[in-house]
């Protein structure tokens, strides 16, 4: 269960004078849900752009599956799908033209029965021939995920999936989270819903401005402080940190 599938090392992203990524060490397991948490700006999104292969890290370093993302790009980008912060796509394609232009974008060509199984999976069969601009916002964020399975991905980086979901929806993605995972997927997810995280997560890493705070196992943390919620952990352990620099 230890075989990493993800691993970052003194990983250091600076856009000018920000320092996004700081030194981050760390390694996604096969096969688990593992939960990033950390403040706004914290570099959550900037950590996985570099995994995608999206931004280029200032120093240090990411492999996927053993491969670097800077110098084996091509590998490292197909075996990693990304459900984007922002909803962006083109509103004139229908759900499954959606689909099959972004396997397309992969080189893959998109069987009718894996088509069908990602439809299914995410509840937007009934919606296949619908224009993207007619979808619901739940629905746009549904189509998101479909189309970072396409190319049946290893790891999947779910970026804030649930931010201003309504709470029927957001239940409707933990099960797909699950159902993934139990699929063989990898899953690395960000949210700002700490429940989400208790609910979803293996383990739990949480950064701050750029600097890893924590690294766990979330049973082993909820364990060591019994009685805790995890967002009271979380809250406490921003607070120390707070408190640290200032002392500093
Ligand atoms: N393209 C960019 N150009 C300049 N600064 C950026 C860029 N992307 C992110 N940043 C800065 O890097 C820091 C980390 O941002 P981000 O990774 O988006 O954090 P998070 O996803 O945790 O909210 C922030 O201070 C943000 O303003
Ligand atoms: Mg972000």
């Amino acid at each position: 269960m230890n075989d990493p599938v993800v691993e970052i090392r003194g990983l250091v992203k600076r856009y000018g004078d920000v320092t996004a990524l700081a030194g981050v060490d760390l390694d996604v397991h096969r096969g688990e849900i593992f939960g990033l948490l950390g403040p706004n700006g914290a570099g959550k999104t900037t950590l996985i752009s570099v995994v995608a292969g999206l931004a280029r890290a200032t120093s240090g370093s990411a492999r996927v599956l053993g491969h670097d993302v800077v110098r084996d790009y091509r590998f490292t980008r197909r075996a990693v799908g990304l459900v984007p912060q922002e909803i962006n796509f083109d509103p004139f394609f229908s759900v499954e033209e959606a689909l099959r232009f972004q396997a397309g974008y992969f080189g893959v060509r998109l069987s009718e029965e894996r088509l069908a199984e990602i439809l299914d999976a995410l509840d937007l069969a009934a919606k296949r021939a619908t224009n993207a601009r007619a979808l619901s916002g739940g629905m746009k964020r549904r189509l998101l995920i479909g189309k970072a399975l396409v190319h049946d991905p290893q790891v999947l980086f779910l970026d804030e999936p649930t931010a201003g979901v309504d709470v029927e929806l957001r239940q409707q993605l933990w099960r797909h989270v699950r159902h993934l995972r139990d699929r063989g997927t990898t899953v690395v997810l960000t949210t700002h819903y700490l429940e989400e995280a208790e609910e979803l997560a293996d383990r739990i890493a949480v950064i701050d401005r750029g600097r890893l705070l924590l690294l766990e196992d979330k049973a082993t943390l909820l364990a060591r402080n019994a009685g805790q919620r995890l967002q009271d952990i979380y809250v406490a352990l921003l607070q120390r940190e707070r408190e640290q620099r200032e002392e500093r």
